[in-house]
């Protein structure tokens, strides 16, 4: 009998009838269809159908998109120009997003804005002049710093010390270490426990980067990408600003990434749909309410999403509960207009046009605080050029993305376009105004990166799995979209131990039925 339910096993799972295969799938929830929830879905249906298991999974999202925190706005309600309000690059060493937009044919984004203008494309302003700018023609910002011999050979430290962080955080994508069933434990044996537990300043200073470098051209970069200065950063995430090799984001918005996950993965969606409590039942399967009350049953659920920001009821209280930690509150301004910065704002001749990016610094005499301190500001950039339809006769106009720890004020757009701008412009925008078009939005974007040592659980329970501890380690699509990729290789892993199990402890009472109905 053993022997024979060995054997008869193995073409099973692939012989099952569309019956029984409703009838044995697996059912799993996943709340959330960001980066980490499409990324899990789109994994566990790459996983379960090699191993030839049956699969039901459902995805719950409460926005009326999928995406989450990467998602675009339409500047003008012009379907034609939308533009990034999230996550809005990834780079070359993303490898789950690149080979994504490879599989699912999306091409990437050009907006040589710098070029066609032909203006600086980079500077670092630090609210009194601008430390540097640079142009378009030099490639990164490597390229960039290696012309500035002010840096002396810190740029090039900083490029080593970055390809080694960025060496030891690929090799958690690849086995003998994926999957990991603790974040903790895998961040030390790869060996960046001394990376993540230092601050950022701590960490360069420790490495003899020099600190004109550190405090210009890193902390320019820690600021406009994570709305922080160095000494409140940890070291790794320091790193990953630095690592800007093949940066690019998709035409038309990177959440058709993760759309097109969840369209491959056979998933069923339901947008505009809450998850109000998850229940544990004696049986182990989880019972999932939505807020208008419709329940379902699953035999795993993952929480796709930061648990603190997610309304979300777990009932009882799992094994581990992720604490609740410090976002940033990022107030992201996009607007239209068909003036270019003005000059005179940036301490700057009539005739230097203001660069494509302006990031910014600390003057030498600020000590950095946990805030944006002195510029008012982390950046103001130039995403495009388009025609503003609306206007009484279409005009060429250029979209601006601020970043700031506040709301935009008429104030500073009449300051920095050199243009009045009204109350109700600065709200509403007129589409002959000075601001045509504006977005105001503000995010819980990412946690402050704060040093630490240890990591939230990712299995809260049986049957019950995290993917947001990541964003206290890395948090960009990338390692939203592992950590969804981590978690449906686990459960996936779960699934094939038990039924080997069951194979060989004769406890697959299942298998032996339908064994027998193929009889
Ligand atoms: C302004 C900004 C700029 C950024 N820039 C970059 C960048 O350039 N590059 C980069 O890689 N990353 C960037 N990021 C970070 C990146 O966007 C995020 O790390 C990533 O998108 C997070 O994905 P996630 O799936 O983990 O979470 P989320 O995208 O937040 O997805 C969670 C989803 O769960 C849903 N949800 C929550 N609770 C429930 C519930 N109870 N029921 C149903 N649904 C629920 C939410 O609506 C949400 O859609 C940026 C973020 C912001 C805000
Ligand atoms: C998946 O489960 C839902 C109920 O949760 C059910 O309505 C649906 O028919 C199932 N789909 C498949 C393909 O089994
Ligand atoms: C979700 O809600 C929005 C507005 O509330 C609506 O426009 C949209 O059609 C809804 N989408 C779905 C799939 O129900
Ligand atoms: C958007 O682009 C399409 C094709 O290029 C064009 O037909 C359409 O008119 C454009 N829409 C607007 C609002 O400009
Ligand atoms: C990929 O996209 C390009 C341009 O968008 C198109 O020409 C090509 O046919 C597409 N290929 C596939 C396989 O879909």
């Amino acid at each position: 009998m053993r022997v024979l339910r060995v054997i008869s096993l193995l073409p099973i799972a692939g012989a099952l009838n569309s019956r029984d295969e409703a009838h044995n799938a697996k059912r799993i929830a996943i709340i959330g269809a960001g980066a980490g929830g499409s990324s899990a879905a789109y994994h566990l249906a790459q996983y379960a159908t090699e191993a030839s298991i049956p699969t039901n999974i459902t995805v719950f999202e409460r926005n009326s998109y999928v995406g989450g925190r990467t998602t675009t706005v339409n500047a003008w309600d012009d379907p034609n120009t939308s533009v990034e309000l999230g996550g809005s690059i990834f780079v070359e060493v993303n490898h789950i997003m690149v080979e994504a937009a490879k599989r699912f044919n999306l091409s990437a984004a050009e907006h040589n804005v710098a070029t066609r203008l032909q203006i600086p494309d980079l500077g670092i302003w630090n609210g009194k002049e601008f430390v540097i700018i640079t142009r378009a023609d030099e490639d990164t910002w490597w390229d960039k710093a290696k012309l500035l011999w002010r840096y002396g050979t810190a740029p090039l430290w900083t490029n080593r010390l970055m390809k080694s962080a960025v060496g030891k955080f690929l090799s958690i994508y690849d086995e003998p270490i994926f999957p990991w069933k603790s974040l903790s434990d895998v961040v030390e044996q790869v060996g960046l426990l001394e990376v993540t537990g230092v601050t950022g300043e701590q960490y360069l200073k420790a490495n003899g980067i020099g600190e004109a470098f550190a405090k210009e051209i890193i902390q320019a970069s820690t600021r406009v990408n994570y709305a922080s200065n160095l000494p409140y950063i940890h070291g790794l995430e320091t790193m990953v600003c630095m690592a800007t090799n093949g940066a690019m984001q998709i035409k038309g918005g990177n959440w058709q990434i993760f759309a097109n996950m969840l369209d491959s993965s056979g998933a069923t969606v339901h947008l505009n749909t809450t998850v109000a409590r998850i229940s544990k039942q004696e049986d182990g399967t989880y019972v999932t309410s939505t807020s208008t009350g419709h329940t379902a049953t699953y035999d795993e659920v993952i929480l796709a999403a930061p648990l603190q920001y997610s309304d979300l009821v777990i009932d009882p209280a799992p094994e581990h509960v992720p604490d609740e930690i410090p976002y940033t509150k990022l107030f992201v301004t996009l607007f239209a207009s068909p003036f270019r910065l003005d000059p005179k704002a940036f301490n700057l001749g009539a005739d230097k046009p203001v660069p494509q990016y302006v990031l910014t610094t600390l003057p030498d005499n600020e000590e950095p605080q946990d805030n944006v301190g002195s510029p008012g500001f982390f950046s103001i950039s130039i995403l495009d050029q388009g025609i503003n339809p609306h206007s009484s006769t279409p005009r060429p106009e250029y979209i601006y993305k601020i970043f700031n720890h506040e709301r935009v004020t008429p104030k500073i757009l009449t300051y920095i376009l050199g243009h009045d701008v009204s109350d109700d412009e600065a709200e509403h925008g007129d589409v002959n105004g000075a601001v045509s078009w504006i977005y105001h939005k503000v995010w819980y974007s990412y946690p402050k990166e704060y040093p630490r040592v240890t990591f939230e659980e990712i299995k809260l329970d049986e049957g019950l799995w995290y993917t947001s501890g990541i964003e206290s380690f890395i948090s960009t699509m990338e390692t939203s979209a592992l950590s969804g990729k981590n978690v449906a290789r686990l459960i996936r892993d779960e699934w094939v131990a038990k039924k080997a199990d069951g194979e060989l402890g004769g406890k697959s009472e299942k298998a032996e039925e339908v064994f027998q109905e193929e009889l």
